[in-house]
């Protein structure tokens, strides 16, 4: 089934078009990633999928809904999650604040949701009476990856996790989001370290100047030496 589709989308800023008619699919338990150079539209799909831009032509279906123009607040409560690319943390509140943050539209015991949440996060269980801006950069990707996970969503959306992290943390980052695909979560994300997304995920987009330049399987897009050349800088 697919989960999540993009049919036709053209969405930006202002007058500015970004994404010029971009069209995706990402089907129900895998894991799908965007790849794309600086500024060719990634965030700003991610953004537009989410609600907090309205697509100015064409369709976002999920779970077969016609959700075009949801706001974010409808999405989260059907079962959608976006952990951003800055600002994904609140620095001044606990670990375990935040995940309370996360989890704020429910209202039954998030207790245990939290427990499988520390549980997939060991170190942030250790942590969870420290202030959010002490941690180190590693830890807070995980901890906005974990404030995401505090509802159970069925498809979780990523916005340049492993950016600037270490590479043992990249991997780290990689075995969680592997791990929770495991347990039935959908996962589009969007990196810059090509190899790592290729390597855990099912599907790939190419996105270049707000238009889709190529997609397969992992295995082709990693495998397609052009691709590499033209897009991923290899
Ligand atoms: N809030 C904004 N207002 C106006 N223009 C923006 C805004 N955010 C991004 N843009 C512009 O939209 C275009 C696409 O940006 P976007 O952030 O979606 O790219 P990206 O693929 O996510 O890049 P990066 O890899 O650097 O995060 C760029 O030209 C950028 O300057
Ligand atoms: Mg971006």
């Amino acid at each position: 089934m697919t989960i999540l589709g993009v049919e036709d989308v053209v969405s930006g800023y202002g007058s500015m078009e970004v994404l010029h008619g971009l069209s995706l699919k990402v089907e129900e338990g895998q894991v799908v990633c965007l790849l794309g150079p600086n500024g060719a539209g990634k965030t700003t799909l991610l953004r537009t999928i989410f609600g907090i831009l309205r697509p100015w032509k064409g369709k976002i279906y999920f779970k077969g809904e016609d959700i075009s123009g949801f706001p974010p607040e409808r999405l989260v409560r059907m079962g959608m999650a976006y952990v951003p690319q800055e600002y994904n943390i609140f620095p001044s509140l606990t670990v375990q604040e935040n995940l309370e943050m996360g989890a704020f539209i429910r209202e039954d015991d998030i207790g245990p949701r939290m427990e499988e949440v520390y549980e997939l996060f060991p170190d942030l269980a250790d942590r969870r009476k420290s202030r959010a801006g002490e941690l180190s950069g590693g830890m807070r990707q995980m901890l906005a990856i974990g404030r995401a996970l505090m509802l159970n969503p069925e498809l979780l959306l990523l916005d340049e996790i492993s950016t600037g992290l270490a590479p043992f943390l990249v991997d780290a980052i990689f075995e969680r989001i592997e791990q929770l695909n495991e347990q039935g979560v959908t996962v589009f994300l969007v990196e810059q370290n090509a190899p790592k997304a290729l390597q855990s995920s099912d599907r790939a987009y190419i996105l270049e100047g707000g238009e889709k330049k190529a997609e397969g399987s992992a295995q082709e897009i990693a495998e397609d030496e052009e691709i590499g050349r033209l897009y991923l800088g290899r």
